[in-house]
């Protein structure tokens, strides 16, 4: 018996074979892969998912795929680790970070593709493409190219240096789009359906987003089996966040965590949060946007699964919150200086959210709360280049040195390190 049941509609629970496919032809309901739990609740152990190698493929009956040679790079198992610094400044006593910046190509994308190239491969594709934001063309170029896929990657033009540079040395096709991810993406529907192509992020979809689960499960395992009380996640497309519940849910249904109430709370920006205004407005309905922020990576207008995570923030009591991109940029600064981790705008995103909740009094100073940092800020330099320490100056003259570490020396230091 395959672990793989079947794609499933999440609307009508139409079920489909697990092909390329991603909408169910009665409702035009996204699909979703429904696994064989019975059989998967017989292999899986803690003790199991403990003795393999520290990558998430140490999930491998949770993930959907049949091989047991997956397209990797060694993605997951990322570092967790409690607050040093910026708990204590924010007043929380069990804060957490799942630090995903240091995935193979530097972003959470790294799950989703290991998992949706591996699954193109079982299916016969020898093309992947992709719409992306720019994470997922880096990881996507990345582990196409080790796979030995032709790979086509579509971004909007004007993304950040690092993310085009970051996909374009895995030697794919980038494909520019003059517009805005709504634009690329809406393009990228009607290429899928003209040509061959494994794309990850549309016929490829139901398999891809469940590599998202991972961030749910490493999470649990991380911090002794159980869910924590409260996270705090970025969201674009909105598949991110609704997976992490579905990981913790697996989990607690094959009995390796204990029962969890986990609030699960969304982190947008404020010049890109339909999904926010929906959680806020307690609406069904997504209005879509066009997007103003240098939070790029998370500027999508029409998210895919927004009802569904705006869904999942309200059954489980979380909350959403947007903020500036001023606040992104000092959200940045504050995980840097607390913590010596250099996240990206969506991450920025994250911890102003997740000071901002905290402030509002939504997260109690003693709750289990982790904060999800999915992207590495060497790739959106562009965002705070100049509004950080700049290098000072001087001959390589010990009397140049003397002279600007006296004058130093008199300066008040213009920003304190931490609290
Ligand atoms: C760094 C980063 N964080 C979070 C997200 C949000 O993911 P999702 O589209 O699943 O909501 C993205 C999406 O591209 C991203 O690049
Ligand atoms: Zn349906």
């Amino acid at each position: 018996m395959n672990k793989i049941k079947a794609l499933k509609c999440k609307e009508c629970g139409q079920e489909y074979p697990p092909v390329a496919k991603h909408v169910c032809e009665f409702c035009f309901g996204p699909l979703e892969v429904a696994y064989n739990y019975d059989m998967i609740r017989q292999e899986i152990s803690r003790k199991v998912i403990e003795s393999r190698p520290r990558t998430l493929w140490r999930y491998w009956e949770l993930l959907p795929v049949e091989t047991r040679d997956p397209v990797t790079l060694g993605e997951g198992y990322t570092p967790f680790f409690k607050s040093r610094n910026l708990g204590k400044y924010l007043g929380l006593k069990n804060l957490y970070f799942k630090n995903d910046t240091v995935n193979p190509t530097f972003s959470f994308k790294d799950r989703v593709v290991t998992v949706a190239l591996t699954r193109s491969r079982e299916l016969g594709f020898d093309t992947v493409a992709c719409a992306s934001t720019g994470n997922l063309a880096g990881a996507v170029a990345a582990y196409g190219a080790v796979g030995g896929f032709r790979t086509f990657v579509f971004i909007p033009a004007d993304l950040e240096s690092g993310k085009v540079v970051g996909a374009g040395v895995y030697g794919p096709n980038i494909v520019g789009i003059k517009g805005n991810y709504d634009d690329v993406n809406r393009l990228c529907a009607e290429v899928a359906d003209n040509y061959p192509w494994a794309f990850v992020n549309v016929n490829i979809r139901p398999y891809y987003a469940e590599g998202s689960k991972t961030l749910g499960f490493e999470v649990a395992e991380q911090l002794g089996w159980r869910a924590p009380d409260h996270v705090v996640v970025p969201v674009a497309s909105g598949s991110l966040l609704t997976k992490i519940y579905k990981g913790f849910s697996e989990f607690r249904d094959l009995g390796l965590i204990p029962e969890f109430h986990t609030k699960i709370s969304a982190a947008q920006a404020e010049g890109c949060c339909p999904v926010v205004t929906a959680i806020k407005d307690k609406s069904d309905i997504i209005k879509p946007v066009i997007p103003r922020t240098i939070a790029k990576s998370i500027a999508i207008g029409n998210p895919a699964d927004g009802y569904y995570a705006a869904q999942t923030v309200a059954k489980t009591g979380g909350y959403g919150e947007t903020v500036t991109d001023a606040e992104i940029v000092e959200g940045i600064k504050l995980l840097a200086r607390h913590e010596g981790v250099f996240a990206e705008t969506a991450g920025g995103t994250t911890v102003a959210v997740l000071k901002k909740l905290v402030e509002l009094g939504s997260i109690a100073k003693d709750e289990t709360v982790v904060a999800y940092i999915t992207g590495n800020g060497l790739k959106t330099q562009e965002a705070v280049a100049d509004k950080v320490s700049k290098p000072h100056l001087i001959e390589a003259k010990i009397k140049d040195f003397r002279e600007l570490y006296d004058r130093l020396s008199k300066e008040k230091s213009p920003e304190p390190v931490h609290a």
